[in-house]
């Protein structure tokens, strides 16, 4: 059995209502579904022992059925409606008990959500694998860690720095790290974004990876700033972001894909390529929840 069949295991256990279209997602896109959970399982056991597979599942049950609540308040109010900042942080990423589920249920809907696979693709074949020889790679928001890691997996020649504002999701990171055999070549550090501006080839980065960070900040503008002034000439760059999607922790609505494009644009990127992909609405609804990634460049 493959290490991938543990997880998919775990939800029929522990999040059975989600479990058929997880495994659905799986079968539909087994390769590049393995490519990112066999690595998964096998670290996620090394750094926690066989009790993670449980409580990633149910991680992912609890995030599931949060965004269909958050959808439905939504729904009603016609805009996002989220928890002031100092809430967010105090409840959401600083609390263990709250950000390590959270963690769990962030890496494994890029596996088992059809619109996220596609930003695995777009990860893996346009990204990683067109990255320049020896790249130094910045990782913004890198939650999990599992990006970084499987970027080093990827490419052995490459370094990657990540950063993340949440402790217990650091923590996460460092632990699987411990356990992967990358320690030489990819960090994790408790930083702001906003903040960044450590060390890289002359101050600059050959890759920038921004997954699913741009929403949860109150104006995106300055993030894209910060990647256009740290990523090189030559560099790539991997962004993605939710569109018409609420959740606990979503303070920025972007309704339209071109609203994050033309941000980049604005701070002096180019967008390359562009995936946007949906999940299904409500039969009525007057939002279409869906996430976007874009490869970006240097203009
Ligand atoms: C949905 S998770 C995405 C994690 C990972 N990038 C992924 O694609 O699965 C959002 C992450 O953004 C982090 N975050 C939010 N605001 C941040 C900030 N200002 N600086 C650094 N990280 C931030 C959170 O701690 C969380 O780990």
């Amino acid at each position: 059995m493959e290490p991938a069949e543990l997880f998919l295991e775990a939800l029929d256990r522990r999040a059975r209502p989600f479990a058929a279209g997880a495994r659905a997602t799986f079968e539909a896109n087994k390769e590049l579904c393995s490519w990112l959970l066999n690595p998964l399982a096998r670290w996620a056991e090394a750094a926690y022992g066989e009790t993670v597979l449980d409580n990633a599942a149910c991680g992912y049950a609890r995030y599931c059925i949060g965004v269909a609540q958050s959808q439905k308040v939504y729904e009603r109010a016609g805009r996002y409606t989220p928890e002031g900042m100092p809430e967010i942080m105090s409840g959401v990423y600083e609390d263990e008990g709250y950000a390590v589920p959270y963690m769990w249920a962030a890496i494994l809907i890029y596996a088992l959500w059809p619109s996220m696979v596609k930003h695995i693709a777009m990860f893996r074949d346009e990204f990683l694998r067109r990255l320049a020889r020896n790249a130094s790679v910045l990782e913004l928001a890198a939650g999990h860690g599992v990006l970084s890691l499987l970027a080093a997996e990827e490419r052995p020649d490459i370094r990657i720095e990540g950063v993340d504002i949440s402790p217990p999701a650091v923590a996460v990171a460092n632990r699987l790290l411990a356990v992967s055999g990358h320690g030489g070549r990819v960090s994790f550090e408790i930083k702001d974004v906003l903040k960044t501006d450590g060390p890289g080839t002359n101050g600059k980065y050959q890759g920038i990876i921004s997954a699913m960070l741009a929403e949860h900040l109150s104006d995106p503008g300055p993030l894209f700033k910060v990647i256009s002034r740290r990523i090189s000439q030559d560099g790539i760059v991997f962004f993605s972001t939710a569109i018409e999607s609420p959740q606990r922790d979503h303070v920025f609505e972007y309704n339209q894909e071109s609203q994050p494009l033309q941000m980049a644009e604005a701070a002096g990127l180019r967008v390359t390529r562009l995936v946007s992909d949906a999940g299904t609405a409500p039969p009525g609804s007057r939002f279409l929840p869906r996430a976007t990634a874009m490869i970006l460049r240097s203009r």
